[in-house]
């Protein structure tokens, strides 16, 4: 580190920016959203922020001077939804927000974010005095106590989700052509395999339904009334989605990264050949409600992408199927704190210089506005193209009914991947923002209008097909 102080820059993100050596090289703090476009934090010293602003005018910044003794960094950013959603009011909602954060909760605010059997809430802390280093349209940068960082969820409007920054830079890793090319070659051989069809259908929308009502607690039998990272809904839900993967011959471990956080949910499938190869398909289980709401069933976000993930496992039981490359099925926890939980796995993976060869999140399936047709959304801005490409064609072959598009809803677990320098995507349940009216509400159950079991089947599908395609596949029944 530079012995000036630190000055933060929040500058438009800009892939030549991040590849070419400058003053800013090896000073990434990583890249966030703002409305619908992605910005850049770099950590640097007041010279190279003068040097670098003399030769690029025609890029924006903003210089957030001298940070001293920040304690945690954290990016608050709003959702992308549809103006469906928008409520009118004369408030600004960041407003609303920073007033909430100024004022430390009493007891009995924090009763409610909790469900009765919760244990391992860590308590918030009393001083709540933060910093708000820089604002965008949409976005905003802020210093918060440690405990805070994790806590923000509780106190952040319903659209609004947070990501910690870390204090150290952290690496850009491009994706390698050797990862890209496989992908290419796999996009130009593509062709209907009706064994694949075959296997894909197979996936049981009546399991789909119960596999999501014991998520939820609409069962009346599994007693999960949240399953927000810290409570002890997400251990029941943790418990119960390892046993059921290893009932299907995948074998489990539960993943810890953190005090306080369920873990994550790790299985996998061995290869048929000798290969490091690792495909890498997930969803997260953990939920989150918004401020004043206790009930945090996330039926759709994200008990929808996980009984993919299961119904997936379910079929490859079901039909005998082993693959040609490993085959990991991944539900992450600590998603909605700001991707805790993919963060640690992915950072482990790099750091064991793992083989990851493709990794899709199926983060929200199930909802469809009455009256549009069913969705496949791909990320706009987080993500690489040539995957989002192979599984919009994989799509057009065995879930044809499914209308394909671009969505601006962003950064759910695959970012810790792409960040990583893997292969990713995101599959999502509509070719737009956002339109559920129950997102992050205790009112996301599975049985109720729009939520339709037939997309999430047809989405599954997809992600089901491009592991087959990609990794490869042999039938032992
Ligand atoms: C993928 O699908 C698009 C749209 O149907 C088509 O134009 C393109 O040729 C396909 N790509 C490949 C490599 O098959
Ligand atoms: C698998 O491949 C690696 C690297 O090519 C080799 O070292 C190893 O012996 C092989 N293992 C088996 C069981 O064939
Ligand atoms: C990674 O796995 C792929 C797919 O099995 C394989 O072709 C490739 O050689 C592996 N890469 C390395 C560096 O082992
Ligand atoms: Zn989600």
């Amino acid at each position: 580190m530079k012995a000036q102080l630190p000055f933060l820059l929040v500058v438009p993100f800009d892939t030549p920016l991040l590849e070419q050596e400058s003053c800013l090289s090896g000073n990434l703090l990583g890249n966030y959203r703002n409305g619908y476009s992605l910005q850049s934090v770099f950590i640097t010293d007041e010279e190279c922020i003068s040097s670098w602003a003399a030769q690029t005018e025609s890029l924006s910044a903003v210089f957030t001077p001298a940070v001293q003794g920040f304690r945690q960094l954290v990016w608050i950013a709003e959702e992308a939804i549809d103006d469906s959603l928008k409520v009118p009011t004369s408030e600004d909602q960041l407003d609303l927000f920073l007033e909430r954060l100024s004022s430390p909760p009493q007891a009995q605010d924090e009763e409610t974010f909790l469900d009765s059997n919760q244990d391992v809430f860590i308590e918030t802390s009393k001083d709540t005095g933060f910093q708000l280093l820089y604002r965008g349209s949409s976005a905003a940068l802020l210093s918060v106590p440690s405990r805070v960082a994790l806590h923000l969820d509780t106190v952040l409007p319903r659209f609004w989700k947070s990501t910690p920054v870390p204090s150290f830079p952290i690496e850009f890793i491009p994706i390698p052509p050797s990862s890209i090319e496989p992908m290419k070659s796999v996009l130009a051989n593509l062709a209907y395999d009706s064994s694949v069809a075959t296997i894909v259908d197979s996936i049981s929308v009546p399991q789909m339904r119960n596999d999501i009502r014991f998520l939820t607690g609409e069962d009346g039998q599994s007693g999960i009334v949240s399953r927000h990272s810290f409570s002890q809904g997400s251990r029941v839900a943790a418990a119960w989605l390892k046993q059921r993967f290893e009932e299907t011959g995948a074998t489990c471990r539960l993943m810890s990264f953190m005090q306080g956080f369920a873990p994550n949910v790790i299985c996998r499938y061995e290869s048929m050949v000798n290969t490091t190869g690792t495909v890498i398909i997930s969803g997260h289980y953990d939920s989150r409600g918004s401020f004043g709401s206790t009930r945090m069933p996330g039926g759709d976000d994200d008990g929808s992408g996980t009984t993919a993930v299961l119904s997936i496992a379910r079929a490859i039981a079901r039909n005998g199927v082993k693959f040609r490359q490993i085959v990991e099925l991944v539900a992450f926890a600590g998603e909605e704190q700001g991707l805790y939980g993919s963060r640690a796995y992915a950072n482990e993976l790099r750091s064991l210089d793992a083989n990851v060869t493709l990794m899709i999140q199926a983060d929200m399936l199930a909802y469809r506005k009455p009256g549009e047709p069913m969705q496949l959304g791909l990320p706009k801005s987080i993500g690489t193209p040539e995957v989002a490409q192979l599984v919009a064609n994989i799509s057009a072959l065995y879930s044809p009914e499914l209308e394909v598009g671009i969505t601006p809803a962003c950064c759910s677990d695959h970012q810790s991947f792409h960040e990583q320098g893997y292969a990713s995507t995101q599959v999502f349940e509509r070719a737009g923002p956002i339109v559920d009216p129950m997102y992050h509400n205790s009112g996301d159950l599975s049985d109720r209008e729009g939520f339709d079991f037939d997309q999430l089947k047809a989405i599954a599908k997809v992600q089901f097909a491009t592991v087959l395609h990609y990794a490869g596949f042999e039938l032992h029944k």
